[in-house]
Formats: structure tokens, sequence, C-alpha cells
């Protein structure tokens, strides 16, 4: 059986409230009928409650950007997946890796959140991938390894159902510079193969992994035409509803 596509979209530290319900109501419209192809968006925090009202009756997917990993308490500025999962959050990305360049994630503390996350009902988009200087030393599978096994530690077979790789290379992020469908195909394959030593051949074929860095309408096809490639988190390109939906509706094109 084929993997249903997932395309989510990633708005980071973008868009107000105003702005996030203009983004939405034009994404209502534009996505209207889609049902073979998942899409999740993830605004921030200060707008996802005002979102998930927008988002009754829809079939678009709320998901948070981060969490942390206790349910509530003095944690000055975090917000816990109880809290996500009260207004509507389906998914919650995790280990993104602007998180681990600025905010200083590790493998541990990703572990700990996606943890946190599944025991809460919340299903996880779990990001992995290299930075440029990792690439070009040549071990950039080392540490797709690294952060699987680091992010995954403790994590059961049930769980894992509930869970969506991203493979995000650093240096196509919000650069322009996509992977080739070959160099991300190759990770992709690469991550599956991972899933399934560690935990079976069912788990691995029923992952989707999605591809994130510099995804456009132009480059999707190519990309979701691999194997291994079951979807993309979009950053850039879905701050606005006619190129996010061009994304999502890659078949047409
Ligand atoms: P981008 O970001 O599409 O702007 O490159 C992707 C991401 O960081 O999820």
């Amino acid at each position: 059986m084929k993997r249903l596509p997932f395309i989510a979209g990633n708005w980071k530290m973008n868009k107000t409230v105003e702005e996030s319900l203009d983004l939405v109501r034009g994404l209502k419209v534009s996505l209207q009928g889609i049902e073979d192809v998942e899409v999740a968006i993830a605004p921030p925090f200060t707008a996802l409650y005002a979102v998930s009202q927008e988002l009754k009756g829809s079939s678009i997917h709320l998901a948070g950007q981060n969490l942390f990993w206790e349910e509530k308490g003095a944690f000055t500025g975090e917000i816990s997946p109880v809290m996500l999962k009260e207004i509507h959050c389906r998914y919650a990305i995790i280990g993104h890796s602007e998180r681990r360049q600025y905010f200083g994630e590790t493998d541990e503390t990703v572990n700990r959140r996606i943890k946190a996350a599944l025991k809460q009902g919340l299903k996880v988009i779990f990001c992995v991938g290299e930075t440029l200087e990792e690439r070009e030393k040549g071990i950039n599978f080392l540490v797709a390894e690294r952060q699987i096994e680091g992010g995954l530690k403790d994590i059961g077979e049930t769980a894992m159902q509930s869970l969506v790789v991203a493979y995000e290379p650093v240096w196509a992020i919000g650069t322009g510079k996509t992977a080739t469908p070959r160099q991300a195909e190759e990770a992709h394959q690469f991550i599956r193969q991972k899933i399934r030593f560690l935990y079976s051949p069912k788990i691995a074929e029923n992952l989707r992994i999605q591809y994130g860095g510099s995804v456009t309408p132009e480059n999707i096809k190519s990309l979701m035409a691999e194997e291994d490639i079951d979807g993309a988190l979009v950053g850039g390109t879905s701050l606005n509803a006619e190129s996010f939906s061009r994304i999502v509706r890659f078949k047409e094109m």
C-alpha cells in the first residue's frame, strides 16, 4: 500500500493573528476538495487558537512548531503538549534544525519532547538533517543516524505509528538550494533502512518521510516522484495560499 502524501506548512515566526486568519481563509478555498493528500499547517503559537477556530470542519490539520516535555509548571515561555491538544493540534514539529541551531536543542531534548507529545496523543513531525559542513565532510549519513537513534530512544513500535520523519538538509532551508531528488531519495532510503533495522519492515514501510528545504511548486513534482519521498515540510512557500496550494496539488501538475 502506497503511503498517503503529507504536505505540511511551517510558518515559523511569521504572521500575526490577522494575517494568519487571512492565509487560512485563502487555504480553505484553494484546498477545497483535496482528499488524497494530507495537509497540516503550523502557525506561530499566538495564532494557533484563532486558526483552530477558523479550521473547524476543515480537513486541514493544525500543528505546533515546538513544545516542552512537562505538562505544566514553572517553565516560563514554554508550551505543553496538553495545551496544544486542547486547541485541536494534531501534530507537533519537533527537532527542527532552527531549534537545534539557535535554541540549544539536542538529540536528548528532542527525544524528551517527542515522548511527551506522543504520550498526550499528538502526532509528531520529527526533523533530522545535516549541515553543509557535515555534508562536505561526508558524514551526512552518520549525522542522520545519530539524530534518529538519539531522537527515537525508547520509543516503541506502537508510538512509531504516530510519527512522521522530515529530512531537512540545513543547507537547503531558506536558501533556494533544494537537494536534488536523487540526494533527497538517498537520504530517505537511508532513514527508512535505519527504521527497518531499529523497528521492523512493517514500521519502516508505513513510515512517512517528508523532504524539507526550499520546496516550491516548481520542484515538488520531481521530489514526489521518488519512491521514498512521501511529502514535504514547506517553510517560505507555505506563507502564501496560492503557492502552498500548488504544492499540495502537485498531482494535478
Ligand atoms: P524552507 O524551510 O521551505 O523555507 O526552505 C523549510 C523548513 O525549514 O521547514
